[in-house]
């Protein structure tokens, strides 16, 4: 048998396990540099596909593809030692079928990913328990689902109605039944977020829901303030680094054009032999 390697990463049977015992924190990375710098925080990076808005300025999450989001996933792999991996599939990359929903996993797993996170309720537990039954392991995303944003006709917060909570609770209790190991919650009522982790023997992963979810994620552009004025009422921001980027940017160039960077420490002398 080949040796494995050395970098031990939290696994996904360690995140389940986390369940009314700790929480989960969870990060998005899409880049080297991030993912590098946020692995050691966080339990789990989300390779999210709403990088197709923060790291290529579209409108939506809709066309980002399942390449440039295995792209994304490799440089994450390759930036991190701690953090278990979780790539989310593209809008149009699981739809179709469970076939074409394991394809697209695989390549992803392929890249490096742990683990894929597909969006979708009752509709999607026929792919969840396909994929998992052939070794992918699948998180689930109910709630406000990006990804329905046309169906949806904007980005709301569900389940604020007792129907609408009830149907939203059964969705999440199929994608359990199915074999997610865990669900993410995003943009939903406080009471059906804290409903849901009560009646669930999986974690629940926060985005607008509760602080009573077994974990908690972020787009990390968004709390780190690096995407712009308007972001969503559930986003805290943690720093403002687009003030520190312009500011630092500023006298970049105030010192090119004044010649007074590079000073000598930057530049390289004579050899002498
Ligand atoms: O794409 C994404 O970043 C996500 C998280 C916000 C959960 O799906």
């Amino acid at each position: 048998m080949s040796s494995h390697s050395e970098i031990k990463r939290v696994t996904v049977p360690q995140l389940v396990a986390c369940k009314g015992q700790r929480k989960i924190v969870a990060l998005t990375a899409h880049n080297y540099s991030t993912a590098r710098i946020i692995d050691e925080y966080v339990d789990f990076i989300l390779i999210g596909d709403s990088t197709a808005m923060v790291a290529y300025g579209l409108p939506d999450t809709l066309t980002i593809t399942v390449e440039q989001i295995a792209q994304h996933t490799a440089a994450v792999v390759k930036a991190t030692q701690h953090a278990c991996v979780v790539a989310d599939m593209p809008f149009g990359s699981y739809q179709e079928s469970p076939v074409q929903a394991f394809r697209n996993a695989a390549y992803l797993l392929g890249k490096g990913a742990t683990a894929v996170k597909l969006e979708g309720g009752v509709v999607m537990a026929e792919t969840v328990r396909y994929l998992v039954d052939r070794g992918i392991p699948v998180m689930a995303h109910v709630g406000l689902m990006p990804q329905y944003v046309n169906t949806m006709g904007g980005y709301l917060a569900q389940g604020r109605s007792p129907e609408a909570a009830a149907r939203i609770l059964a969705e999440a209790q199929a994608l359990e039944q199915a074999g997610a190991f865990a669900i993410v919650l995003e943009g939903v009522a406080e009471a059906l977020g804290e409903t849901i982790t009560a009646a669930l023997a999986i974690p629940t992963i926060g985005i607008g829901a509760s602080v009573k979810c077994d974990g908690q994620i972020l787009v990390t552009e968004d709390m780190l303030g690096l995407s712009g004025e308007r972001v969503p009422k559930f986003v805290k921001r943690y720093a403002n680094l687009e003030e520190m980027m312009r500011s630092s940017v500023q006298r970049y160039a105030e010192e090119v054009r004044t010649s007074q960077f590079p000073e000598p420490q930057h530049c390289f002398g004579i050899k002498r032999t």
